[in-house]
């Protein structure tokens, strides 16, 4: 591997500092952590950068209404980055700010640069802006979205007098308060200034050349076509100063101008690692691996940021990654529209690792996907409670039960365990070539097929059975179930780092960053001696509403016999044990439920608690005349719940041994119904 391969760096936008960060905002730099950690697993060395986007007229106008300075109002939110990003595990190498002065200074030397090559001349610009975006809107954008009835547009000069706009178009202006913007819809305006143009259409051929060379330039490739169609159409130069703002980086050799934000902003990638500032730093990291940007960005990214560069005479970045947005009720999730979701909302109840699987696994990075609770429930409580959680339970406590603390190697010679050994390594190729291509949300799928493998592994494989006749075969059987474990929780870490570190920990193994772990899971033999530790449960459940309770999941693992769950103990307080009520009663009926295989409705008596309905899931497990009159120990103050379109109030205990059988829980000697356990 060459030193060049060796390093990723890895960009994600900066965020506009004019509220908190949103799920949006998180999505974009969790793609790019996800990204990075999965690099590091690969030994490389990574820089991720993020950061803020702190000038332009949106900040200024924004700042103003709050009654606060621009700089006093960017601060006031930058705690809230960072913290979010924290608590969230993204691990940034830099976090820089626009208004940062080594960034400040770095622009304006390179303004001054690329007057001196002449690519930087001055005229004026008469147009629309949408504030919202910070954009000059082009007549093409006008014509493309149909917004306004302009005649149709010749190339006109670049840039000179009015920015090459047609006569009739500069005639519609006049009615612009009407149309929104073509990008978010929100109002635009018109503009009339005197500007600094840079030489943009003088980049057109480069750029479509450059498109040409490196097809895998854009991921998804659609987006790639979007871009080359908008460079044949023409390119105008781009107007890269102000002067109806002041809240920006100063002009150089010219005090009436501030730098366009655009121009400020894009700049971060490389003054970010040390552009003007610390070569060194800069010549390592240089170019960009991947950056990391929603969909409403790309032409910024695609076109002018590959044109400054060009000028510039600096390496172009080797991906752009675009993903969708993330919505809510069919519409963009974003601050303007008031639907935006807080990151820290969901901290408290879901826990930063669940979010963060929720988010990458369960939207199709270059699609736009919708965000709802309720399915990010299910997800925690199908993906990683039923199918992780309760895998990573069964092979813990099979093995703490038989006294296997240290499992040695497997001699791998039965064919099943032959076949999960093969279908791993099956996996880690098609894992590979879907994280190299960025498509997280399918890499991830085939490592839950597996996860769910395991499982049917285990369950196929009767451990609890086999430690009777044949002890070693059982340990075999638990250490081969732990190799392919292991895997999975270190191809997992990228995701879900945190509780992948407690897994990895309760197998006696960690992640040893910046060394090559994935080739070595690859090319190893399965030849790992674990060393075992117990471990609380690693998911919570989400309660079920009877809607997601019979709605048809995605998961892979639906199909799969599971095991009940075996949950381990946590110390609780006395004072959390006496908030339930376990009370006994007499079961006097058995009803089957329609359209349920597993649900029995039961009448219980409660002595003077009355006579209650409750829904059971123990259908197979037995036959009604086997619990009719017969006494049970039930939870009595659990709040009334809804299954199969069933009220249930309360909940009957059974135990369940490790092979998923239950038993009947009930008091040694017949006492009255509504007796209080204590
Ligand atoms: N400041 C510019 C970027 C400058 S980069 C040199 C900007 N900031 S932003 O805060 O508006 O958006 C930052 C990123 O968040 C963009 O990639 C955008 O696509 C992403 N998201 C904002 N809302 C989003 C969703 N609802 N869903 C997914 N990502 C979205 O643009």
């Amino acid at each position: 591997m060459t030193t060049q391969n060796k390093k990723f760096y890895v960009t994600t936008p900066i965020y506009y500092v004019n509220a908190q960060p949103h799920i949006g905002s998180l999505y974009s730099t969790l793609i790019a952590d996800v990204a990075a950690r999965w690099n590091k697993l690969s030994g490389k060395s990574t820089f991720l950068l993020t950061g803020t986007d702190e000038h332009g007229q949106k900040i200024a106008q924004t700042a103003e209404k709050a009654g606060k300075k621009p700089k006093e109002f960017v601060d006031s939110f930058i705690q809230a980055f960072k913290g979010t990003w924290h608590d969230y595990e993204i691990e940034y190498t830099n976090f820089i700010r626009t208004t940062d002065a080594s960034h400040i200074k770095a622009v304006q030397e390179w303004i001054e640069l690329l007057k001196q090559k002449g690519d930087i001349y001055k005229s004026h610009y008469t147009g629309l802006y949408c504030v919202g975006c910070e954009m000059f809107i082009t007549e093409k954008d006008q014509v493309a979205l149909g917004e306004a009835q302009t005649t149709k547009h010749g190339q006109g000069p670049n840039g000179q007098g009015t920015n090459g706009l047609s006569p009739d178009f500069v005639e519609k202006l006049e009615h612009i308060p009407e149309q929104g913007c073509p990008q978010c819809g929100r109002p635009i305006q018109a503009v009339s200034e005197e500007c600094y143009f840079f030489r943009l259409s003088k980049y057109q051929d480069a750029l479509l050349k450059f498109y040409a060379d490196n097809p895998d330039f854009i991921t998804p490739p659609e987006r790639m076509h979007e871009v080359i169609n908008f460079v044949k159409e023409g390119l105008k130069d781009l107007s890269i100063s102000r002067t109806t703002i002041t809240w920006g980086i100063p002009f150089p050799g010219d005090k009436q101008h501030v730098t366009y934000v655009w121009a400020d902003a894009l700049n971060n990638y490389i003054t970010g690692i040390g552009y003007g500032s610390d070569e060194t730093s800069f010549k390592k990291w240089w170019p960009a691996d991947l950056q990391v940007l929603g969909k409403d960005i790309v032409r910024f990214h695609a076109v002018y940021w590959p044109a400054f560069l060009m000028a510039t005479e600096l390496d172009l970045p080797k991906k752009l990654l675009v993903h969708g947005w993330i919505t809510v009720g069919g519409q963009k999730m974003s601050k303007s529209l008031g639907n935006a979701i807080h990151p820290t909302a969901l901290l408290e109840q879901y826990g930063a690792d669940a979010v963060r699987y929720y988010l990458i696994r369960h939207m199709a990075i270059t699609h736009d996907s919708p965000f709802s609770i309720e399915d990010l429930e299910q997800r925690i409580t199908s993906d990683l409670a039923n199918d992780l959680g309760n895998l990573v339970n069964r092979i813990l406590l099979l093995a703490e039960k038989y006294h296997f603390t240290r499992l040695t190697p497997p001699a791998i010679t039965h064919s099943a365990d032959q076949e999960l050994y093969a279908e791993v390594q099956e996996m880690l190729t098609a894992f590979e070539a879907d994280m190299h291509e960025y498509y997280f949300h399918r890499a991830y799928a085939h490592v839950w097929k597996i996860i769910n493998r395991i499982n049917a592994y285990v369950h196929a494989q009767e451990p609890w059975k086999v430690i009777k006749q044949d002890p070693d075969r059982c340990a075999a059987i638990l250490s081969t179930a732990c190799h392919a474990l292991h895997t999975c929780a270190v191809l997992i870490w990228p995701l879900m780092p945190y509780k992948m570190e407690l897994l990895l920990h309760a197998l006696g193994m960690s992640i040893t960053p910046h060394h090559d772990m994935f080739t070595e899971l690859r090319s190893t033999a399965w030849d790992t001696t674990f060393t075992l530790s117990p471990l609380a449960p690693l998911f919570q459940k989400h309660e079920k509403s009877p809607e997601t309770e019979t709605a048809p999941t995605t998961s892979v693992t639906s199909k799969i016999p599971m095991t009940p769950e075996i949950p381990l103990i946590t110390p609780i307080t006395i004072d959390d044990f006496a908030k339930v009520q376990l009370i006994v009663g007499t079961i006097k009926t058995v009803d089957l439920v329609e359209k349920s295989d597993k649900l029995y409705k039961l009448s219980v008596d409660f002595g003077d608690f009355g006579v209650r309905q409750v829904c059971s899931g123990v259908r197979k497990h037995f036959a009604p005349e086997e619990l009719v009159g017969k006494q049970g120990i039930f939870v009595g103050n659990l709040q009334p719940r809804k299954i199969m379109g069933l009220e249930s109030q309360g909940m009957m205990l059974f135990a369940s041994d490790a092979e998923g059988k239950l038993a009947l829980t009930t008091v040694g000697r017949e006492v009255p119904n509504g007796t209080r356990l204590q």
